[in-house]
């Protein structure tokens, strides 16, 4: 049940510390130095000899699919491309028995990914699920897996699953990374314990940004637009930021890298444009700050995602929520947190249906 909260998401918001923490256990034992995941092990001349990692999904799962391929590039240098199922299907892709595929499914039913899948299984690849539901059709066929083990997702918009995933996904590219020497053992041991701390950052956030999070909802209920923007790993974070104040609350909303901003969006900004910025520290920050410039030039209104103690973005934003510093690949998991509760809080003041948005089902099974 609710667990005295109002709605299932934001219950699935509060539990992250618990379900990211379910994902590592028996995987991230950082006192041995390793990880452990057979599904991984017993193939791992399969992902060491790919000629690349295709990584297929829809939706949040896609998000967490390109925040995946930013992980497993930098630290396992393999080659990752990032697919819509519903487009790799149809353009006759070209796959070969060297490619390994990760099909990324809360549901596991998703009958774009399930089709992609298969195409890819028919042609030769090794198939490798992420999938939350225990048992389902995508886990399935896949040849070998990890579950993400976060739990029942029972509100439409993912929450707790996605930053499970990106769980999984760092601990794939470690450990991949470690395997082949990509990944020294020194910053293999030092991003492991950082990874070991993530739930307690994510305590942290839930408790210092809740209620602040909740009165900065109260000024945007009439927004009609938001852009939300981020570089590097927050690229992702800021496309599901978007994602999640669309399901719920009906505002439009785009995600875009911060650089893009000025090949067309920026077009759009005035005193009535919220932009929401995710401008961690160690993301490309100066980039960032001239970024917020421009838009502050414009008079757009700044939300800004930064660290605790940031002078340069805060000084020039309208409203600024503070998270704990990490190493830049982990700063989607701890910057989406608030963004999960902003898309909450203003879709519940909206008085929006919060757990079954219009539309939309939790396992999307038709095409
Ligand atoms: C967004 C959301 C959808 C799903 C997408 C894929 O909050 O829930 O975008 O992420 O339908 O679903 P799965 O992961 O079950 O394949």
């Amino acid at each position: 049940e609710k667990g005295g909260y109002e709605h299932f998401m934001l219950k699935e918001i509060f539990e992250q510390p618990k379900s990211i923490h379910d994902t590592m256990r028996g995987r991230l034992l950082v006192e041995e130095g390793i990880i452990k995941m057979a599904g991984i092990w017993d193939h791992v001349e399969r992902f060491k000899n790919a000629n690349r990692i295709i990584i297929i999904a829809c939706g949040t799962s896609w998000h967490a699919g390109l925040i995946g391929e930013y992980l497993i590039e930098e630290y396992a240098r393999i080659p990752v491309e990032v697919e819509y199922a519903s487009e790799f299907r149809y353009r006759n892709p070209i796959i070969t028995d060297k490619d390994v595929v990760i099909a990324i499914s809360q549901s596991g039913e998703t009958a774009d990914t399930m089709a992609a899948l298969k195409l890819a299984k028919e042609k030769g690849a090794f198939i490798y699920g992420i999938c939350n539901v225990v048992d389902s059709s995508i886990a399935r066929i896949t040849d070998a897996g990890s579950y993400t083990h976060a739990g029942p997702e029972i509100g439409v918009a993912s929450t707790k699953a996605f930053t499970a995933q990106l769980t999984i996904l760092t601990l794939i590219a470690f450990k991949l990374g470690k395997h082949n020497g990509n990944l020294g053992n020194a910053d293999f041991m030092s991003l492991i314990s950082e990874l070991d701390a993530i739930p307690k950052k994510i305590e942290e956030v839930l408790n210092t940004t809740h209620e602040l999070v909740q009165n900065i909802a109260k000024d945007f209920i009439n927004a009609t637009n938001f852009l939300y923007l981020g570089r590097g790993y927050n690229y992702p974070a800021a496309l599901e930021g978007a994602l999640k104040l669309k399901e719920i609350s009906y505002i439009h909303a785009e995600g875009y890298p911060a650089a893009e901003m000025k090949h067309g969006p920026i077009a759009l900004i005035d005193e009535n444009m919220p932009i929401v910025i995710i401008a961690p520290k160690k993301g490309h920050y100066d980039k960032i700050v001239s970024n917020v410039q421009e838009i502050k030039a414009r008079k757009g209104k700044v939300i800004a995602v930064v660290n605790k103690g940031d002078q340069q973005v805060s000084a020039m934003a309208d409203y600024v929520i503070e998270i704990p510093e990490t190493s830049e690949c982990f700063s989607p998991i701890v910057a989406s947190v608030p963004l999960q509760l902003l898309a909450y809080y203003i879709a519940v003041y909206r008085g929006a249906n919060v757990d079954q948005p219009r539309n939309l089902a939790k396992s999307v099974t038709v095409e």
